[in-house]
């Protein structure tokens, strides 16, 4: 598993736990607030561990510094959403709504993660590096802080 494998898998992952929190009612608010915790805890390490490492070397190592840029907002914007959907009460309206942007956004955002981005790092991270960053990324993950950031 290279390092494009993991953020793929991971990417997998939170795509399947959006797709659960839009299928849920206002009635199923146990079931909301444990998707949602679990959505948190696989998706900030994964934003922190691209940010922190993924991406840094990406505008350290490569000329095509605006997509990564562009990635680096979209993850702000799904920082946001994220964090209106903690704050919004799992019976309220306003919690599907949120739900319905992030999922949008963050489907987007892997899209084009896992083109153009891909891309760009695939010009840096050859097959043995590719390969080493795998783990380098998953010790990233374990350092980033619980809390939205
Ligand atoms: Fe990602
Ligand atoms: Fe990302």
């Amino acid at each position: 598993m290279d390092i494009f494998d993991v953020i793929t898998s991971d990417h997998e992952k939170v795509k399947k736990i959006l797709e659960q929190m839009q299928h849920t009612t206002p009635k199923a608010g146990k079931r909301r607030e444990q998707l949602l915790q679990s959505l948190a805890e696989n998706l900030q390490p994964h934003m922190y561990a691209e940010e922190q490492y993924f991406y840094q070397v990406l505008l350290d190592e490569t000329d095509d510094k605006e997509t990564v840029f562009e990635a680096i907002e979209e993850h702000r914007v799904a920082k946001m959403v994220l964090s209106d959907l903690h704050e919004a009460a799992v019976d309220d309206l306003r919690w599907a709504a949120c739900c319905k942007v992030l999922k949008e956004l963050v489907e987007h955002h892997v899209d084009e993660e896992e083109n153009e981005v891909f891309e760009v790092a695939r010009k840096v991270f050859d097959e043995e590096r590719a390969s080493a960053a795998a783990k380098r990324f998953k010790e990233m993950k374990k350092e980033s802080p619980a809390e939205v950031m």
